[in-house]
């Protein structure tokens, strides 16, 4: 259960089918319909090379005397490993259209430098490329995520990309890896077809794009056994011509195994240069952000929905793979790194993110929250040799029980939650059974200032025992975790 400040939540013990519910916070969950398993990938992780996520983040110096493997943060690995990050996306975002991944494999002294025109302009030196992030992956266990650059690069580099990686066979691209130092194939499976083709992957217009994803992927082959999942680079917030223009043609629909949606959170939306402050907010902005947070839920219906006329067997994936708050960033902070803070409200806001995401998972097959490490809602930040786990970081690790478990399908009755005139459900909530047969709920109660209780009813089952609960809450509604301080969430 996540719980903003001052709340207490009361566990009702469900003696089912009999109880006469009196209160006004209800969820009925409905194990009898369950069928659909909540992928693990909504559980993904994004680092793309911004700001400090890659370099600072992941990747320190050989003489930093931080603790490494490899050049590669020994307690970065311990913490994500902590929360079972199942994949990890790379190299953007925005940067992935302007990356050309053979500057970066071979000896790290001649790789070509390069300037990272979307994050600050820094000089980009490519130390960290193709095999460090492979290497990355396989210290972390979880499944890499690769996003090919449509639209600075050449159908080639991206064919030839795909088969240096999953190539065992005698070719050109297999023999490079080889001479790097790399016999087997990495085995990549997620790929993805550019990134926001619609605005910094090229700015297309939908029909465009779509004629482009379907030249580049008939040159992503595959290779011995391995079958590359496709993610077509797919709209942002309510694009629905986007998906549409993607689902209506048979041929284009053979080209994709996913299609993306990216949404960010932000407690004002007129404008992206005035997001609000990421730690000193007022009710009003806490409010904006929950009720702006929900609305991926819409989004993810109404793709749905488009997607489920073209594709009602639900082959083709939504895969959230930008998501999360973006307030303004840490004042001091270089603005091309998007470095913000995180507080008690990231921790609500992400926790009902994944209950809708879950709640959805016969449609959403991976979500990847934007980013990792030290950029917009992390779940991590680092410091010299300082490591902080962040409020979200508790959320996803209290979560890691719905990986790969059964949803079982809720419907909820909730008070609602009013702020300035503004209404919004307080309660939401998912469910899911794990292999052994238990059931794990997270409630998620939106508001800062009431504690609720809520009764929950499982339909079906004659008792059931409730053997434990954490919650996740602190003493103000902007508590955070700092470097050097005592968590205070
Ligand atoms: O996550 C930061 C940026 O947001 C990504 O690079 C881009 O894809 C999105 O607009």
């Amino acid at each position: 259960m996540i719980q903003p400040m001052k709340t207490t939540l009361f566990f009702a013990l469900l003696l089912i089918g009999q109880a006469v519910y009196t209160q006004e916070n209800k969820i009925t969950f409905y194990p009898d319909s369950a069928k659909d398993i909540i992928s693990r990938h909504i559980y993904g992780h994004f680092s793309e090379h911004l700001g400090r996520c890659i370099y600072g983040g992941f990747w320190v110096d050989k003489d930093s005397g931080i603790p490494n493997t490899g050049r590669i943060r020994n307690d970065v690995v311990a913490a994500l490993k902590e929360i079972a990050i199942p994949n990890l996306r790379w190299p953007g975002g925005c940067f992935a259209d302007e990356y050309h991944w053979m500057n970066g494999i071979g000896p790290e002294e001649d790789r070509p430098s390069m300037i990272n025109t979307n994050w600050g302009g820094v000089t980009e030196d490519n130390s960290f490329g193709t095999h460090e992030f492979m290497r990355l992956c396989q210290m972390l266990d979880c499944e890499p995520v690769v996003c090919g650059n449509v639209g600075s690069g050449t159908v080639r580099e991206m064919s030839e990309w795909v088969e240096y990686l999953n190539s065992d066979n005698i070719s050109p691209m297999t023999n490079l890896r080889k001479e790097n130092g790399r016999e087997e194939s990495f085995g990549v499976r997620y790929f993805g077809i550019g990134n926001e083709s619609w605005g910094c992957g090229g700015n297309m217009t939908a029909e465009y794009y779509s004629d482009v994803l379907r030249r580049y992927s008939s040159f992503c082959k595959n290779y011995g056994k391995n079958r590359l999942y496709k993610i077509a680079s797919g709209p942002s917030d309510s694009n629905y011509h986007w998906t549409e223009t993607l689902m209506k043609d048979w041929q284009t629909r053979q080209m994709f195994q996913g299609l993306s949606l990216h949404y960010y959170t932000r407690a004002h939306t007129e404008s992206w240069s005035y997001k609000g402050s990421a730690t000193d907010f007022t009710t009003g902005e806490w409010f904006s952000t929950m009720s702006n947070a929900l609305r991926i839920d819409t989004f993810i219906n109404r793709h749905s929905k488009i997607m489920d006329r073209y594709d009602p067997g639900k082959e083709i994936g939504l895969i959230v793979d930008e998501w999360g708050n973006w307030h303004d960033i840490e004042p001091g902070t270089n603005p091309g790194f998007l470095f913000q803070q995180n507080t008690l409200r990231d921790a609500v806001s992400a926790a009902v993110s994944l209950d809708i995401f879950n709640n959805h998972c016969d449609r959403v097959k991976m979500a990847n929250i934007a980013q990792v490490i030290n950029v917009l809602q992390s779940v991590l930040l680092t410091r010299d040799n300082d490591l902080v786990k962040t409020p979200t970081f508790y959320v996803f690790k209290m979560y890691k029980v719905h990986h790969d478990a059964l949803l079982i399908p809720n419907s909820t009755q909730s008070v609602n939650y009013t702020e300035g005139g503004r209404s919004v459900a307080a309660v939401h909530s998912s469910c899911s059974r794990d292999d052994d047969g238990r059931y794990h709920i997270t409630i998620t109660n939106l508001d800062p200032d009431n504690a609720l209780d809520v009764d929950c009813e499982f339909k079906g089952l004659k008792k059931m025992n409730v053997t434990k609960g954490e919650i996740i809450t602190a003493g103000q509604m902007n508590a955070l975790n700092d470097f050097g301080k005592e968590e205070e969430v």
